[in-house]
C-alpha cells in the first residue's frame, strides 16, 4: 500500500550476466556497488529453452553474501526441488504459475520452510491467472521478457500488469513487493515506477556496476 513517499527502487542484479568463473568476486563487487538483493535465475531446459544453475550454486553463494538471495525458478514441477532451494539458503523463492498443477502447495511449502514465496508468469499469461495466489505471496514478479535468456529487449506491453497487480494487492491489503525482470535499464525502469524491485542483468554487469545501480535506483523519482 502506498504511503505517498517515493522510495528508491531496490536493485537486484541478476547473476546470470556475471562472470561465472569468478562468481564470488562478482557478488562482492555488486554488493560494494550498492546492490540490494541478488537475483538467481534457475533454468531447467524444459520450462525454458536454457539450462543455468541449481541449488548447489545457491548453497555455495550463501556464505559469500548476507544479501537477500532472490531465487527465480524457471523450472517444470518446482515441487520436486523447493526443499533443495530452501536448505541451500534462498530467501525469496519464486515459482511460475504455469510450471505446476499445485501452485498453492508449492507456495505453502516455501512458507513452511521459513522462506518468502513469490509468484510469476510468462508474458503471454493473463495477469488474472496469478490473482488467486496473491494472498499467499510476499513477492510478485512481472516478466518483461520471455524467460530463458538475459540481454533481451523490454516488452513494453507487459507494463500494465504492474498497475493491475498493484491494484489487486491494495484491494486485498497485501504488502507483497512487486518486482520487474527483463530488459531493465534507466529508461525502461522509469516505466516501472509502480514496482518496488528491479532485476537487471546485462545493464549492471556490462556497465560500471556502481553507476548502473545508482541510475536504476534513481529512476523511480523521474517522470
Ligand atoms: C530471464 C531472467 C532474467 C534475466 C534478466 O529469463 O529471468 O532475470 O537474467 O536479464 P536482463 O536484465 O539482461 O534482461
Ligand atoms: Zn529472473
Amino acid at each position: 500500500m502506498s504511503d505517498g513517499i517515493i522510495k528508491p527502487f531496490l536493485v537486484a542484479p541478476s547473476i546470470l550476466s556475471a562472470d561465472f568463473s569468478k562468481l564470488a568476486e562478482e557478488i562482492k563487487s555488486v554488493e560494494a556497488a550498492g546492490a540490494d538483493w541478488l537475483h538467481v535465475d534457475v533454468m531447467d531446459g524444459h520450462f525454458v529453452p536454457n539450462i543455468t544453475i541449481g541449488a548447489p550454486v545457491v548453497r555455495s553463494l550463501r556464505p559469500v553474501t548476507s544479501k537477500i538471495l532472490d531465487v527465480h525458478l524457471m523450472i517444470e514441477s518446482p515441487e520436486k526441488y523447493i526443499a533443495d532451494f530452501i536448505s541451500a539458503g534462498s530467501d525469496y523463492i519464486t515459482i511460475h504459475v504455469e510450471a505446476t498443477k499445485d501452485v498453492s502447495g508449492c507456495l505453502a511449502q516455501i512458507r513452511e520452510g521459513g522462506k518468502r514465496p513469490g509468484i510469476t508468469l510468462r508474458p503471454a499469461t493473463p495477469i488474472e491467472e496469478i490473482f488467486p495466489y496473491l494472498k499467499y505471496v510476499d513477492l510478485v514478479l512481472i516478466m518483461t521478457v520471455n524467460p530463458g535468456f538475459g540481454g533481451q529487449s523490454f516488452m513494453r506491453d507487459q507494463v500494465q500488469k504492474i498497475s493491475q497487480v498493484r491494484e489487486e494487492l491494495d484491494r486485498i491489503k497485501s504488502e507483497a513487493l512487486i518486482e520487474v525482470d527483463g530488459g531493465i535499464n534507466p529508461e525502461t525502469a522509469i516505466e516501472c515506477r509502480l514496482a518496488d524491485v528491479l532485476v537487471a542483468g546485462n545493464y549492471v554487469f556490462k556497465n560500471d556496476y556502481k553507476k548502473a545501480i545508482r541510475s536504476l535506483k534513481a529512476a523511480k523519482g523521474v517522470s
